[in-house]
């Protein structure tokens, strides 16, 4: 019986994978010009640091972790976002102690949830983010923002949108909870059991609850943006200066409450409105999380930080009929004819990727036509032929696949007439 891969998880297969790299490499590369810093932090962490850090009535924490107890009887869990764990790193790292703040770094790697797969939603899934952590400054809201909208636009992603809100501060949350709760408690029965639970603990979350999205109090509900106090007013209006002055398009959502508990004051997604995305439509989610760092046992320093996930990345291209040339063509293939010649290809091919191209030979003991054919298969610009004669005579023929052309040379000039005649290429 064989054994299948685990529900839903997916393997990147060659041809694909090509593509994530393509991402990646735009991603870094936008990072660096923004001078974020690449930080590879564990897979799993223990348990207790996304109770803490993402919150014990989310979702997350609730019902979607692979949590596990190991052999030394530890209870540890397989990361399912990177922001707790970042935030843990620049706690134990000292890195607060940095002179140069804000500690502006990113991340790339599998998270993991347990939920229900469909499109679009996996249980292992690849996110790019990056977190600025030691700054209170309007303008790094706008750049985490601006960072992001550059990824999608470099890679040619041009149905995205992005949608901002504000939470306010610790003094604007505690009027709007009540006002929230005051809003939903008379009728809290009519709604579900998450959402019955939902309303102590943390009622900004019923606004997010997918199952009672069209009951008529969702509608009437307060807004945040009724109770930001003068401060947290003040900082989501020079945000959105910032962006404007940036010429970054957005749209104000202020039911945009986003799954986690560590945000305050600016909260953010980008949305694909390409048609035929599917049902979930949010790329890319982030937000302020200014009690975290403090929360975490590091002094109280603010951060604001985004993810996204490459998988949705990739599905925004694909409804958007992004595509790119991957430049993985052969230089050359060397086809060789009888067994002398073919001994010596090993060597010749090895030369060739030693000076810097891409070659390949026969390893399955093939005719010559079926080498020209596994040729043209790689698109080889170059095949070049061994024959027992030329061995003999400390020769080879280059042809130029493009032009049809042919040129007998020297053995021992091969590797440099190809490396130049590439360069003309
Ligand atoms: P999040 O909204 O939970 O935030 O996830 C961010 C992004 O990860 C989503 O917008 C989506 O692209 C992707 N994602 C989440 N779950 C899945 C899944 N099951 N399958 C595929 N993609 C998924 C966070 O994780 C925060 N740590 C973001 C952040 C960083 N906030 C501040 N800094």
């Amino acid at each position: 019986m064989s054994i299948n891969i685990p529900r839903g998880t997916q393997d990147i297969l060659p041809g694909t994978v090509e593509k994530w790299q393509h991402i990646e490499k735009i991603a870094t590369e936008i990072c660096r010009n923004y001078q974020y810093k690449e930080i590879r932090t564990p897979i799993f962490e223990h348990t207790e640091l996304f109770q803490r850090g993402v919150g014990d009535t989310t979702d997350i924490v609730q019902k979607e972790m692979y949590t596990f107890t190991d052999r030394g009887d530890r209870s540890l869990t397989l990361r399912p976002e990177g922001t707790a764990a970042v935030v843990r790193s620049f706690v134990e790292n000292k890195m607060f102690g940095d002179p140069n703040q804000p500690v502006k770094l990113y991340y790339n790697g599998p998270m993991f949830r347990y939920e229900r797969p469909q499109s679009g939603r996996y249980r292992q899934f690849v996110q790019f983010g990056v977190e600025a952590i030691g700054s209170e400054d309007p303008a790094i809201d706008a750049e985490v923002m601006a960072l992001v909208m550059d990824i999608y636009k470099t890679a040619g992603l041009q149905k995205v949108e992005l949608v901002l809100n504000s939470l306010g501060d610790k003094d604007s949350r505690v009027a709007y909870r009540n006002a929230l709760i005051e809003h939903f408690q008379p009728r809290i029965g009519e709604f579900c059991e998450d959402c019955q639970s939902r309303l102590e603990k943390n009622p900004m979350r019923i606004l997010d609850c997918k199952k009672d999205r069209e009951h008529e109090l969702m509608k009437s509900a307060p807004s945040i943006l009724d109770y930001l106090n003068e401060y947290s007013r003040t900082y989501f209006e020079k945000v959105q200066s910032y962006l404007t002055a940036l010429g970054i398009d957005f749209t104000i959502d202020p039911t945009l409450v986003r799954g986690l508990d560590y945000y305050n004051h600016t909260a953010f997604e980008v949305m694909s409105r390409a048609d035929g995305f599917g049902a979930i439509t949010t790329l890319c989610g982030g937000g302020r999380y200014n009690g975290l760092v403090s929360q975490m046992g590091g002094p109280d320093v603010p951060g604001i930080g985004f993810a996204f996930s490459m998988e949705r990345f990739l599905a925004a291209m694909e409804a958007e009929g992004i595509a790119w040339e991957d430049d993985n063509r052969l230089d050359c293939y060397v086809v060789s004819l009888g067994e002398e010649a073919k001994d010596y290809t090993v060597k010749l091919v090895h030369d060739l990727r030693t000076a810097g191209m891409k070659a390949e030979r026969d390893y399955q003991n093939r005719k010559m036509k079926a080498q020209f054919k596994a040729a043209d298969r790689l698109q080889a610009r170059f095949v070049a032929i061994l024959g027992e004669d030329e061995l003999k005579e400390n020769k080879i023929n280059i042809k130029d696949m493009e032009t049809g052309e042919q040129q007998e040379i020297a053995l021992d000039q091969f590797v440099e007439t190809l490396r130049k005649k590439m360069e003309e290429k």
